[in-house]
């Protein structure tokens, strides 16, 4: 499977974090994925964490010697080893974030070498706490959590919900590695662009669609488009890491389930359900990006519930379709003051054409902004992990977005939605 941000990881200093929560039995697979991806990875354990799994596993897995408390005050150092590390990193990750481990952070406290180092550096952080329920919801860590969420310097990954390891079935289970590599590739990307995270989109609401829909012909056969989802989804955790609350539709993915983790998802299989869920979910949003590849023809009267033979296939492929009303359009029509839309058209041809064409499309659609990007070239488009094309925005505006990989473009989409949202607001 293709992991979005293996090309933006290469190279990178990442130190990683580790605190005492049986989580911590999930952060070697990520330092593997990390290091595979290219990263230089160094690590960090606390001496909780390192009764539940082996300084040696994170040191064989990162090729670097694993650092502990004892190492912090060793006499061969020749500067304090928290400030050389904290100088080092590029982005910090704490994954687990144990409840002491987060509350000696959020009060500032510098007793151990994870401690001081999350006081020293001045880098982004990535957090990915993991607790009990009963603990995770107490007032005292909560009061610690929301503190490290106003810091423009963490970026922060709320638990999601499951079975934890004390029985427990609720809130407090570490985010999927997977997702924690992404990010790290996305702290990353905002890093270079801006120096720092950017919690632009705190306290706005987002709506995406993504992945294809399917129209069925008969119980075994439909009609569908190309699409993994790719796009939308990263879109949408781009969002979420920015601090958006996002409400994601969408078609079936080829994507990894944990990319949804933390994201409101509604999943539908054909177009009239995409419709529906629009329709509850519009009024909500603040601005809306429809990214899903939508099938343009259906069966009229919906699907034969017997499977029809050749003979009666082909009789009803002559006749018996409609088109899929444009969702898009359908949204433009009855948006509130001040939402922002953002369509996208996948088209063939030199840039030239695709140019023209979405500027044509954009124009029949009415969409604030309208990416149109070529799906006929190698390495770029569906299923890929690269896009580019040409953003079409307000009054002729043209930026050509060179290709670039789908994290880093779903970042710029979103710099462009903030904006021109004060425009659009004045407009509507
Ligand atoms: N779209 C939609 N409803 C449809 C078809 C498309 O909402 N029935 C949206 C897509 O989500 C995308 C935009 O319209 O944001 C353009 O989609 P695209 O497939 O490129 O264009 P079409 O409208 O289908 O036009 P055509 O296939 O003729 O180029």
């Amino acid at each position: 499977m293709k992991i979005e941000g293996n090309q933006l990881l290469r190279g990178r200093r990442v130190l990683l974090g580790v605190s005492g929560s049986i989580a911590a039995v999930k952060t070697p697979l990520l330092v593997s994925a990390l290091v595979k991806a290219g990263a230089e990875v160094r690590c960090i354990i606390t001496p909780s964490a390192a009764k539940l799994i082996s300084p040696l596993s994170l040191a064989t897995l990162s090729r670097q010697r694993c650092y502990q408390d004892e190492d912090q005050w060793n006499p061969v150092q020749t500067r304090p080893l928290h400030i050389e590390l904290a100088e080092w990193a590029e982005i910090v990750v704490v994954a687990p974030l144990s409840a002491s481990s987060l509350s000696r952070w959020a009060q500032g406290l510098a007793d151990g070498l994870l401690a001081s180092l999350l006081l020293a550096c001045e880098c982004p952080v990535v957090a990915a706490p993991a607790m009990n329920t009963a603990m995770w919801e107490n007032p005292a860590v909560h009061s610690n959590w929301r503190k490290l969420k106003h810091n423009t310097r963490v970026l922060p990954l709320t638990p999601s919900s499951g079975l934890l390891a004390c029985d427990r079935l609720g809130d407090g289970r570490m985010v999927d590695p997977e997702l924690i590599q992404l990010a790290i590739s996305s702290g990353l990307i905002q890093k270079s662009k801006s120096g720092i995270l950017n919690n632009d989109w705190q306290g706005k609401r987002f709506l995406v669609t993504s992945g294809p829909t399917i129209e069925a012909l008969d119980p075994a056969r439909q009609i569908t488009n190309r699409s993994s989802g790719r796009m939308g989804v990263l879109l949408a955790q781009a969002a979420r890491f920015r601090g958006a609350q996002v409400d994601l539709i969408h078609g079936p993915l080829q994507l990894p389930q944990s990319w949804l983790e933390g994201l409101t998802t509604y999943p539908v299989n054909d177009s009239k359900d995409m419709q529906k869920s629009l329709e509850l979910l519009q009024p909500f949003a603040d601005a809306i990006a429809m990214a899903a590849a939508v099938a343009d023809i259906r069966k009229k009267g919906g699907a034969i519930s017997k499977k029809l033979n050749k003979e009666n296939l082909l009789a009803s492929l002559d006749n018996g379709f409609e088109s899929v009303p444009d969702l898009l359009v359908e949204v433009v029509n009855r948006r509130p003051i001040g939402q922002v839309l953002l369509g996208f058209a996948a088209l063939t041809g030199d840039d030239s054409h695709i140019e023209k064409l979405g500027k044509e499309k954009k124009h029949r659609k009415g969409c604030d902004l309208l990416l149109a990007n070529p799906i006929d070239r190698n390495g770029q488009g569906f299923e890929e992990d690269a896009n580019g094309g040409f953003l079409l925005g307000p009054e002729e505006m043209v930026i050509k977005i060179p290709v670039t990989s789908k994290l880093a473009l779903a970042h710029q989409l979103l710099d462009a939605l903030i904006e021109i949202k004060p425009n659009i607001s004045k407009k509507y």
